[in-house]
């Protein structure tokens, strides 16, 4: 373990594994900050990766304010994806407690030891700040850190009214009133639909260049279920989907929920998973048809709210869902190391027409 005084009032210890004490504290911790259960400071990989007592794969640092008590917990885990020509690359999220100036020392000493940390490695390093705060893009800057990303996650009560114009689960007029809405045919299905996803989002690779596996890997999920996965057909061609999933009601780390997090049930919230429609279809108020239909089948699934990220570039997509009455609900950021030869700083939301991207 070792201990960095980041400021006289927060320590960080960066360790390389945890011991199930130590996990268990950082797991109350995370279930103490936590909201619903798609409002958790870590995201599932993070989270996946504490509960099997993995995160010793890369980094974990513990904040402590000055009485000891766990107030910030970070945690790096190698990246996805490469950190460039013989750069490895790890990626970290963070949780602090509480508001204002202590949060924002939280934030700051955990995000400096993190970059420390990445250094130390070799390493470069991805910082993604879910429910992003300004503090985290002051702490970022001065780790050294630029933002490429911003990820709105949005939400609308399951059972809220749509426009006028939205007919029930059908588009009103123009080629697309013909298609009808089917269940996903899991082992039959694949290959159409592989395809219509790398057409819908071409440009966005994280997403448009899925494979077959990466589908199967999907399908293998506990909350996997194709009455939930809508596919819209025109003479034998998927013209558009909506793929939705409803979420556990608890989060993956399993501990008691503190007593400050105790209350009335938050709702069971659904997911628009993923949502495309081909180019050749777009504008014929499918997507519209689409994200109706998935939401109600949330709905009879028994979701209280319906939520999904979208792109802050993505105009097309926000258009569609601000019509639906979707809200913000809060923003993910993420950060990255300079590198010698980056793309552009990220542009603010919707001044980039040409991103069309999607989550
Ligand atoms: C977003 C998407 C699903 C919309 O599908 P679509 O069938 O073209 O959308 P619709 O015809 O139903 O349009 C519905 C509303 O969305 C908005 N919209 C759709 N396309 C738009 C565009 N190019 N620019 C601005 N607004 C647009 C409009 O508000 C429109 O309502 P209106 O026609 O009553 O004004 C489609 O563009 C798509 O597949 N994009 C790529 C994949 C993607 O980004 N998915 C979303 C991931 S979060």
């Amino acid at each position: 373990m070792k201990l960095q005084a980041v400021s006289s009032a927060v320590t960080v210890e960066v360790r390389d594994h945890l011991d199930p004490a130590a996990r268990a504290e950082v797991a109350a911790f995370l279930a103490s900050v936590a909201g619903d259960q798609c409002d958790a400071p870590l995201d599932e990989r993070h989270r996946a990766a504490l509960g099997a007592g993995s995160a010793q794969a890369a980094r974990a640092l513990l904040a402590r304010r000055g009485d000891g008590v766990l107030a910030g917990y970070a945690q790096l885990l190698p990246a996805e994806a490469p950190g460039g020509p013989g750069r490895s690359a790890l990626e970290g999220q963070r949780a602090v407690a509480g508001a204002g100036a202590s949060a924002r020392g939280l934030t700051a000493s955990l995000l400096s030891s993190a970059a420390a940390a990445a250094r130390d490695a070799g390493s470069t390093l991805s910082w993604w700040a879910r429910h992003a705060v300004p503090a985290d893009q002051e702490a970022a800057a001065l780790a050294g850190l630029v933002r490429r990303r911003c990820l709105l996650q949005v939400r609308r009560p399951a059972g809220a009214g749509w426009p006028p114009h939205w007919s029930p689960g059908e588009p009103p007029a123009g080629p697309a009133a013909a298609l009808r809405t089917r269940p996903f045919r899991v082992g039959a299905d694949e290959r159409a639909w592989l395809g219509v996803n790398a057409r819908a989002f071409a440009a966005l690779a994280d997403q448009g260049s899925w494979t077959a596996a990466e589908l199967a890997a999907r399908e293998a999920e506990d909350w996997f279920d194709p009455d939930g996965f809508l596919v819209r057909e025109l003479g034998g061609r998927i013209a558009g989907f909506c793929w939705t999933r409803v979420h556990p009601p608890a989060p993956s780390v399993a501990v008691p929920r503190l007593a400050s997090s105790a209350g009335a049930p938050a709702p069971t919230i659904g997911e628009i998973y993923v949502i495309g429609v081909d180019p050749d279809f777009r504008g014929q108020h499918l997507g519209s048809a689409l994200l109706r239909a998935g939401c109600e089948h949330l709905e009879r699934d028994g979701a209280g709210e319906v939520m999904l990220y979208v792109d802050a570039a993505n105009a097309p997509a926000r258009a569609l869902y601000d019509a639906a009455g979707f809200t913000l609900h809060h923003e993910d950021h993420r950060y990255e190391s300079r590198a010698e030869e980056s793309p552009a700083e990220e542009s603010p939301a919707g001044e980039d027409p040409g991103a069309g991207l999607a989550r």
